[in-house]
């Protein structure tokens, strides 16, 4: 199976051992806590699940800018994007044990406990030279620039040893995975190469598509569906709804036992080129081989261009730093002329008109009003789940 991000196993910073857990549970109540915030949680959970292998907990402010500035920590570890606790919480003691407490559960329950190795202020320069290269942008209308933005300046680093994965095992007990667990499960199919494919949307037939093409042409075993569980911006479709209408496309349109239908607990932060080669990052620490990286991948607005999520791949990670390998695709659309999903670069005696293309606008509008949008852009069964969705919010 192919190896870890960074280490020959996985070392997920989780308590796996219960009585070990129950006992750091009795600690963290005597412990000073701060809450955290909705980022810095999802780091959390990202680390206790093993997707951030090899990290050991947030990185200090010297490894945030190194990673942000080159993709690499001081000591040379290729890593994408700072993996921080960024608060506005003052008065932590470098060489505290701290509670960390998560802000997405009632009762804010501890999520970690932290030794705090190093207490650093962020300069406001400092916060605008990461948003720049991990986001390539300062636009606060960014909305991942703009929550970075809003986390604090005061920089907490240290070990993590985690203690629950939040809201994302009970609210999607079926969905949320570790990346342990997606690697057992991937053992237990015996697949050998298989393909991620990212998602923050619900599916159409271009993601579906984009899966079988994916599959038929690396020959891969299997397809793991990863879905993103925590927090989107305002508009974005909720998780569940997003799980349900997945779940339907699987189990209608594809054999049984070739996809597996899964999902993370991170936010979502629209950083484009950068995102996705932390998608790699963890995708290859779940055990796949492939992930599909197709038009404008975790962007947002126009911040990107279609397709420089792919090209960082070829001039910004270094050869050799990942194991996992990307699937390029390009548009892909219903073509009118052949009666088949394509990818655009297959096809170029077509024209615009060729092709049913619909805006996630003019989507979201067609479902809102209870108008199904023409079966070759999206599934019946998809679109029903969605269309009761936006009329549930008129109501
Ligand atoms: S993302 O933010 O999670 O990347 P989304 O769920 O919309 O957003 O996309 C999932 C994956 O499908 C990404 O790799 C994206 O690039 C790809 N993708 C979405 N729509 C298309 C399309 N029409 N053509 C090609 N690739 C697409």
């Amino acid at each position: 199976m192919i190896k870890p991000h960074g280490s020959d196993e996985l070392n997920p910073l989780f308590v796996a051992d219960a009585d070990e857990r129950s006992g750091l549970q009795a600690e963290a109540e005597t412990l000073p806590s701060i809450l955290l915030n909705s980022a810095a949680a999802a780091n959390a959970v990202m680390l206790g699940g093993g997707y951030f292998n090899p990290l050991t907990g947030y990185m200090d402010l010297a490894d945030s800018l190194s990673v942000a500035e080159k993709m690499s920590t001081v000591d040379g570890l290729f890593f994408p994007v700072p993996i921080v606790n960024l608060t506005a919480e003052t008065g932590v003691k470098v060489g505290s044990r701290l509670a960390l407490r998560d802000p997405n559960v009632e009762g804010n329950p501890v999520l970690a406990v932290m030794d705090v190795t190093a207490v650093e202020d962020v300069s406001d320069e400092q916060m605008a030279f990461m948003s720049q290269k991990i986001f390539r942008t300062e636009d606060a209308k960014h909305p991942g620039v703009a929550t970075f933005n809003g986390l604090g300046q005061t920089l907490l680093s240290g070990p993590v040893q985690v203690l629950n994965f939040s809201y994302f095992k009970t609210d999607f007990p079926d969905t949320f995975r570790t990346a342990v667990e997606i690697r057992n499960e991937i053992m237990t199919h015996g697949w050998k190469s298989v393909v991620a494919f990212q998602t923050r949307n619900p599916m159409h037939r271009a993601h579906e598509e984009l899966c079988r093409m994916a599959m038929e042409q690396l020959e891969a075993d299997g397809v793991l569906i990863h879905m993103l569980l925590g927090q989107l911006k305002p508009g974005d479709i909720p998780a569940d709804v997003r799980d349900a209408s997945i779940r339907k496309m699987v189990e209608v349109y594809f054999p049984p036992n070739t996809v597996m239908v899964t999902g993370y607990g991170f936010d979502m932060l629209y950083a484009g080129p950068r995102e996705a080669v932390l998608h790699a990052v963890f995708r290859q620490n779940c055990g796949c081989t492939h992930l599909i990286v197709g038009r404008d991948h975790a962007g947002v607005g126009d911040y990107y261009g279609g397709f420089d999520a792919q090209a960082i791949f070829e001039e910004e990670v270094p050869a050799g730093a990942l194991e996992l390998k990307i699937f390029s695709a390009d548009h892909t659309a219903y073509s009118k002329k052949l009666d088949k999903v394509v990818m655009m670069r297959d096809v170029p005696d077509h024209t615009k008109d060729d092709f049913v293309l619909l805006s996630g606008t003019a989507v979201r509008e067609m479902l809102g009003k209870g108008i199904a949008p023409p079966p070759e852009f999206s599934r019946p069964e998809v679109a029903k789940i969605l269309s009761d969705y936006y009329q549930s919010l008129d109501n």
